[in-house]
């Protein structure tokens, strides 16, 4: 999703604009640009494609003041002049999200004189500020009116060459922090942006106006109240969002998970029980008379609560139900306020499940818990309860160490809500804490079966289509190995539970149809095993991810590989690596960009 880096400094500020959007490269866009104030001129560059090519148009630039922009096209396709920032005379403006009124502003705008150059959203904001600089010649009120006209969720930035030496930015449910430095001060769309120049950070709450200096920061609400915000020190660290030795983002990210998970289980320590403190001080008492829990997700957050439905049901005997949160967010559901609801986010800021979690609170269900990667995210702000998994920064748009980092923390939840029920005897409860422990072991080895998972990875490069079947909790295994799949190859990919095969898909298998399956040694398995043989007494090709005790022999047209090790209720975690595994490697021989997959964004930050 688009990306802001702005700077108000006393010396040129241009790299810091170029390595910053460098480094929101991951949130996915197609198109990136500038605007410095070069003397009595706003000086404006844009180009469709990568920064590296903006970087090189902008060689010759060098100014203290300006604002820069990824865009990941919403409205107008990506073009130069779609590309932000946009201009409306002595202003230039860069906008995150969405603006809803923009048709109604248009026309208002239009009718007054303005005229539009692009098809975006965001031209309407320049013009607006511009109109508004006619009723107060002060950039930050001129900004804090316009805003008081905006529908959306939007995060700006805006410069104005008449009033040199300052930024303004503005923040209404789009993430936007600033960065604090000696030499000037800064606005990103995270933290990553502004390692570079400061560590010092201040989150922007919703309805924030800031007035950027090389001096200093000023904050204030729409209405014009002034405000402090704290300043925090972040603990990004730079080699966390490094490359290294690797190829991508997503290699590093698969691989980096026995140490994710590690970090993760670091909350439970050494000894034999979990608390429900875990989840926040307030927890053991919000969870003790939930009687129902409803998860709530976007994309592959919402396959680890789909995994955690069955841990939760089974092991914890509460009922569950998971649903993706842009539907739940428009639906009329029956509320009820003994309910848990659980928003899943790696980033914390996906506008479905923010809007989502809002709308379950505003039905009075205000027993809710984040399960997200970023701690100062928006999700986490507004949960009563949170557990932060300590994955570290994700860059790869396909998610990989988030979503078996957010599995072993609602396992955990499922520890602590069976224990809360009296379900759990403190001998399981030891046993399980172990299995959890072996984990980054148990990782660590499937990842050596690479090389054989490579080797699969050429077959599959031709196809056009594939089908991932699973059955229990390895159908959302199945499912989210499907996702992997079509994000990073752009192969067609489908899952389904093993046993709805023959009530629709099985009229698609053929020997063009590769089936992938995940067949851990579990109750299921015979069963799996019959829905198999359908699929290979119809020609089709099938790929076996068994476990090492899994009896399913090797034949004609059954691929079998043995995961190393059986581990019984965690098995989703492990069964997941493979298939990340896979699709990364068919996205090699396809030569796609593995951590930039065409048309998709990192952070949805937009509806
Ligand atoms: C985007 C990403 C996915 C992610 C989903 C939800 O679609 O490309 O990888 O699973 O958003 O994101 P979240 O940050 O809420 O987990």
């Amino acid at each position: 999703m688009c990306g802001i880096v702005a700077a108000a400094a006393a010396s040129n500020i241009v790299p810091v604009l170029i390595e910053g959007l460098k480094k929101l490269e991951y949130r996915g866009y197609d198109s990136a640009g500038l605007a410095v104030i070069a003397g009595e001129n706003i000086r404006r560059i844009r180009s469709v494609g990568r920064v590296a090519e903006l970087a090189s148009a902008a060689a010759d630039v060098s100014a203290v003041t300006g604002i820069a922009h990824t865009r990941w096209a919403t409205h107008g396709v990506p073009s130069e002049r779609n590309a932000h920032p946009h201009v409306s005379g002595s202003i230039a403006v860069v906008h995150n999200g969405i603006i809803e009124n923009y048709a109604e502003l248009r026309a208002e705008l239009t009718a007054h004189g303005y005229q539009f150059t692009s098809d975006t959203d965001t031209e309407s904001i320049a013009h607006l500020i511009a109109a508004k600089l006619n009723v107060d010649a002060d950039l930050l009120t001129a900004v804090r009116l316009a805003c008081q006209r905006l529908v959306g969720a939007y995060a700006i930035a805006v410069i104005d060459w008449r009033q040199p030496g300052k930024v303004v930015v503005a923040r209404e449910g789009s993430p936007l922090l600033l960065g604090v430095a000696a030499d000037g001060n800064y606005a990103a769309s995270d933290a990553s942006a502004l390692l570079q120049v400061t560590r010092d950070v201040i989150y922007l709450e919703n309805g924030d106006i800031a007035e950027l200096t090389p001096q200093g920061v000023r904050i204030s609400l729409f209405d014009g109240t002034l405000v402090e915000r704290p300043i925090h020190v972040s603990e990004l660290s730079p080699a966390a969002i490094e490359l290294g030795a690797y190829r991508h983002y997503m290699q590093k990210e698969i691989f980096e998970q026995p140490a994710a998970l590690a970090n993760t289980l670091e909350i439970v320590g050494g000894g034999k029980t979990i608390q429900p403190g875990i989840f926040g001080a307030e927890a053991g008492q919000l969870l003790a008379d939930v009687d129902h829990i409803l998860i709530l997700a976007c994309g592959t957050s919402s396959h680890s609560g789909l995994v955690a439905r069955y841990w939760l049901e089974a092991i914890a005997g509460v009922p569950c139900t998971v649903e993706v949160a842009s539907e739940y967010r428009y639906r009329t559901s029956v509320p009820n306020p003994r309910q848990l609801v659980v928003a899943i986010s790696q980033s914390g800021e996906t506008a479905d499940t923010l809007a989502a979690l809002r709308h379950a609170k505003a039905l009075g269900q205000d027993k809710t818990l984040a399960i997200c990667n970023v701690p100062e995210s928006a999700i986490v702000r507004e949960c009563a309860l949170r557990f932060i998994t300590r994955a570290g920064p994700e860059i790869g748009v396909a998610s990989t160490k988030a979503f078996t980092t957010q599995l072993a923390a609602l396992f955990l939840l499922t520890l602590v809500m069976a224990k809360l029920r009296q379900r759990l005897s403190g001998e399981q409860e030891s046993a399980f804490i172990e299995q959890l422990r072996h984990l980054p072991v148990a990782v660590n080895k499937i990842l050596e079966l690479e090389l054989a998972i490579e080797i699969w990875a050429k077959r599959f490069a031709s196809k056009q289509h594939a089908l991932f079947l699973g059955r229990g909790r390895h159908y959302p295994i199945a499912m989210e190995g499907a996702l992997k799949l079509k994000e990073i190859s752009y192969i067609h990919a489908e899952a389904y539970p093993a046993g709805e095969l023959k009530h629709g898909p099985l009229a698609l298998v053929d020997r063009d149809m590769p089936v992938i399956s995940v067949a851990p040694n579990d109750a299921l398995l015979d069963k799996l095993k019959s829905n198999l043989e359908v699929v290979q007494a119809r020609g089709g090709e099938l790929y076996v991810f068994a476990d090492a005790d899994s009896e399913i022999p090797e034949s004609t047209g059954v691929h079998i590989l043995r995961l190393p090790e059986h581990y019984g209720a965690l098995s989703p975690i492990l069964h997941i690596v493979p298939l990340q595994l896979l699709s990364y490697h068919v996205a090699l021989v396809k030569g796609t960009d593995v951590d930039k997959p065409r048309n998709l964004a990192k952070s949805v930050t937009v509806e």
